[in-house]
């Protein structure tokens, strides 16, 4: 049994010369890089420093923007494929005109970023291209660029652009996502079996997750030793392998591995394998599925990472409501029925389940703010003052900013803000009119307007529930919008 991996060289071994003629760009580059694990980095202002630069160092790669003072980048270029042909070079450039880029790419430039550039894109790339050439110098010595190599090239640059793309603003849950890693897979190196399992850190075992293949059980990793002990490997290497073989039916003639990882941590393996009869994998397909699994270990780090953000969020504000209800009992239980009621009426009104999922989360939060009200005021049995009103009537303000700097909740944000004002303006805190006043917060007003009516409060009993309804309708797009009001009392 044979076996090719790719080595990653350390990323501290890997050294980074930045040009570009504005310090922030550099900076941000920096910045992001050093996070990354790219520590030796470099700068300079035009391609003339760059080009001095050169003279005491090598640099694996090069970021350049393209006009510059002094010395452009396309001169630069020029000048890098005689001085040092082995280092790559990234164009970064607001007008990406087409016989630009192909003049660039003829000249050895490896890719093309416009500006504004996203960073997690320029990351990816650098990663990309500083494997990439681990790999070419172990194939080639000379940078020689003909036209088949541009033409390969180009080739991979929409491989590894269409793997990048696949990934961006993926929807849908877990469940999706791995099998869409599965399916890119086998497209991508033209596999015939594809199979993800998830891999027990405690147990050192390994579960199929998504399996397409003919006999699925196959995979069922236990039962076949040859593929536990690649598996194992893997795991132990933290690489990815590519096994040919001829004497394991399981695996022969040529099967990639590569592992799944957050973080350093392995939490999948990705096995692809082409059939009897076919080629075998090359080292670029190895490195297609690398980069594969890279991108996709990304995008699952980021949802958890997002899904764990969320619920500790929501947690704390859970708390924080019920710190409310220490004070004050009514907060919390409000907050309960409002959103039950909200919920409902959005179901009546066909909102999407995200709409619904924002109202679950702004009805619980909705009176938030409230927590900034001294206890005089807010726990007081008798009618408030107009002065001790306009405290009161701080809280959607209150309740916004405390949402503010988590960035997350957008929407829920502007339905806690809105929650009272009007139909017909007079509501606060910025007295919209209408459909000015976000759909939601619409929705949530005659929820919470009903629920207030219908619960004691310090300063007046409850109403019975006939004479709240005749309340909601007699203020039908005046407090109220008429359309939720309705939808409200066919619910009933
Ligand atoms: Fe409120």
């Amino acid at each position: 049994m044979q076996s090719l991996t790719i080595e990653e060289t350390p990323r501290l071994n890997k050294k980074i010369l930045l040009v570009d003629d504005y310090p922030p760009t550099r900076q941000l580059i920096r910045d992001a890089l050093n996070q990354t694990g790219y520590t030796d980095v470099d700068e300079a202002e035009n391609g003339r420093e760059a080009l001095d630069k050169f003279g005491d160092n090598q640099f694996d790669l090069v970021i350049s923007d393209v006009m510059m003072p002094g010395m452009g980048g396309m001169e630069l270029l020029n000048q890098l494929r005689e001085i040092s042909p082995d280092t790559s070079v990234i164009m970064i450039t607001a007008y990406p005109a087409e016989e630009l880029t192909v003049s660039a790419m003829k000249k050895g430039a490896v890719d093309f970023l416009k500006k504004p550039f996203n960073i997690d894109d320029l990351l990816y790339k650098i990663d990309i291209y500083l494997n990439e050439k681990t790999i070419l110098h172990n194939s080639q010595d000379t940078f020689n660029v003909s036209e088949i190599q541009i033409k390969d090239k180009t080739k991979e640059l929409s491989v590894q652009g269409y793997i990048y793309d696949s990934f961006e603003n993926i929807e849908g849950d877990n469940d999706y996502v791995f099998n869409k890693i599965v399916d890119l897979s086998l497209k991508v190196v033209e596999g015939e079996e594809c199979s993800l399992l998830l891999f027990d850190e405690e147990e050192k075992t390994f579960h199929p997750k998504v399996v397409r293949s003919l006999n699925p059980e196959r995979y069922e990793s236990e039962t076949i030793p040859a593929l536990k002990q690649i598996f194992n490997e893997v795991v132990e290497r933290k690489e990815a392998l590519v096994i040919n073989s001829t004497e394991h039916f399981e695996i022969a003639p040529s099967l990639i591995c590569a592992p799944m990882m957050i973080r350093g941590n392995i939490f999948g393996i990705l096995c692809i394998r082409k059939k009897m009869h076919r080629e075998l994998f090359t080292s670029k397909d190895l490195h297609y599925i690398v980069s594969l699994a890279k991108r996709a270990s990304l995008n699952i780090e980021n949802r958890i990472l997002y899904e764990s953000i969320y619920n500790n969020v929501l947690d704390t504000f859970r708390s924080l409501i019920a710190s409310i209800q220490l004070r004050d009992h009514y907060t919390e239980e409000h907050s309960f029925r409002v959103t039950q009621t909200a919920v409902k009426i959005a179901e009546a009104m066909s909102c999407s389940q995200q709409e619904i999922e924002s109202l679950k989360i702004a009805g619980l939060l909705h009176d938030v703010g409230k927590i900034a009200i001294p206890d005089n005021v807010l726990l007081k049995p008798d009618r408030l003052t107009y002065e001790e009103y306009g405290i009161i009537k701080t809280h959607p303000d209150v309740g916004e900013q405390i949402l503010k700097p988590l960035l997350l909740f957008e929407r829920e944000r502007s339905i806690i803000l809105c929650h009272h004002e009007r139909w017909d303006g007079k509501g606060y805190p910025s007295g919209l009119t209408g459909s000015e006043i976000p759909f939601l917060a619409r929705i949530l007003s005659v929820a919470d307007s009903f629920d207030a009516m219908t619960n004691n409060r310090p300063y007046r009993s409850a109403m019975d529930v006939d004479r709240a309804l005749g309340e909601l309708k007699k203020n039908r797009n005046t407090q109220f919008d008429g359309q939720v009001v309705d939808a409200f009392l066919k619910i009933l």
